[in-house]
C-alpha cells in the first residue's frame, strides 16, 4: 500500500524553477533515501511533503508526517523533556498526556536518564537521538528525516544507524531519509533515489537488496555508480 504519492510537482523559489515535474511514491514500511548534489532540492521535497512549502502545481497525497529538520532545533534554555514536548505545546495538545507519552518513549529508547539535562550537556549523537524521538512522538506514519546524522563522527554515526534500524523494527514507520553519505544510504535503505538535472526533473532509482547490503563488493560498485551520477550533476 502506498503511504505517499507525489505527482507532477513544479516548485520555484523567487521565480527560479527548482523542481520540474517531479513524481515519487513511498510504500508502507519502506525506507527510501534521497541523495544528490548540494542545493538540488532535497530538503525542499521534504518541506513540500511536510506542508511547510507549497508547490506551484502538482499533487501530494500522503498519510500523516513527522518532520526532523536538517539542523537539530533543540532550544538551549529548555531541558530535554520540555524540548520533546515543544511540538505538543505549539499544537495545543493535552500536555499531561503528552508528558506521559514522552516519558514512556524516553524509556523505550533508553534515553530517560537525560530527561532533565539541557542540550548543552549532551553529545551531538545524543542530541540527534532526542531530536529523532521528538519526531517519533508526533506519531506521523511517515518520518521525514533530513540528514539526521550528518554532523556526527563515523563511529557515533554507525551506532545511530543501528539504533535507528532497531527502533524502526518496533515502530513500523515509513521513512524518507536525506543524506550525502552513500554508504549510509545503502546500509539503511530499501530504495535510493539519485537526483538528476537542474532544475531537478527526475531520479535514477536503485533497489537495495539484502544481497547488495551483505556484499562489500556489490555495495562498493553501487556506491561508485551513484557517486558518478552525483558528480556528473555537480554545478
Ligand atoms: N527559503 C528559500 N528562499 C529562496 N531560496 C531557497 C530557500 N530555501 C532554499 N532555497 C534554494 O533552493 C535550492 C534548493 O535548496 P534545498 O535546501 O532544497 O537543497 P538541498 O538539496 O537540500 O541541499 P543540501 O544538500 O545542501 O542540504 C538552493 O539553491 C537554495 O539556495
Ligand atoms: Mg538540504
Amino acid at each position: 500500500m502506498e503511504v505517499l504519492n507525489i505527482k507532477n510537482i513544479f516548485f520555484s523559489y523567487n521565480e527560479k524553477l527548482l523542481l520540474k515535474n517531479i513524481s515519487l511514491s513511498l510504500e508502507e514500511g519502506e525506507f527510501l533515501s534521497i541523495v544528490g548534489s548540494s542545493g538540488c532540492g532535497k530538503s525542499t521535497i521534504i518541506k513540500l511533503i511536510a506542508g511547510i512549502e507549497k508547490a506551484n502545481s502538482g499533487t501530494i497525497e500522503c498519510k500523516s508526517t513527522g518532520y526532523m529538520p536538517q539542523r537539530d532545533l533543540l532550544l538551549p534554555w529548555r531541558n530535554i523533556l520540555d524540548n520533546i514536548l515543544l511540538p505538543m505545546e505549539i499544537n495545543k495538545k493535552n500536555l499531561e498526556e503528552g508528558k506521559k507519552k514522552a516519558l514512556e518513549y524516553l524509556k523505550k529508547l533508553k534515553l530517560d536518564e537525560y530527561k532533565n539535562a539541557f542540550p548543552s550537556e549532551l553529545s551531538g549523537g545524543m542530541k540527534q537521538r532526542i531530536s529523532f524521538l521528538r519526531t517519533l512522538l508526533t506519531e506521523g506514519e511517515i518520518l521525514l528525516l533530513d540528514e539526521p546524522f550528518s554532523a556526527l563522527d563515523m563511529i557515533t554515526k554507525e551506532q545511530l544507524q543501528k539504533w535507528l534500524l532497531e527502533i524502526l523494527k518496533k515502530f513500523k514507520k515509513s521513512i524518507i531519509f536525506i543524506t550525502h553519505d552513500i554508504n549510509e544510504a545503502i546500509f539503511l535503505s530499501d530504495r535510493i533515489l539519485v537526483c538528476k538535472n537542474s532544475p531537478l526533473d527526475s531520479f535514477e532509482e536503485f533497489k537495495i537488496t539484502p544481497n547488495i547490503k551483505n556484499s562489500p563488493e556489490e555495495s562498493m560498485e553501487l556506491k561508485n555508480k551513484i557517486l558518478k551520477i552525483i558528480k556528473g550533476e555537480e554545478r
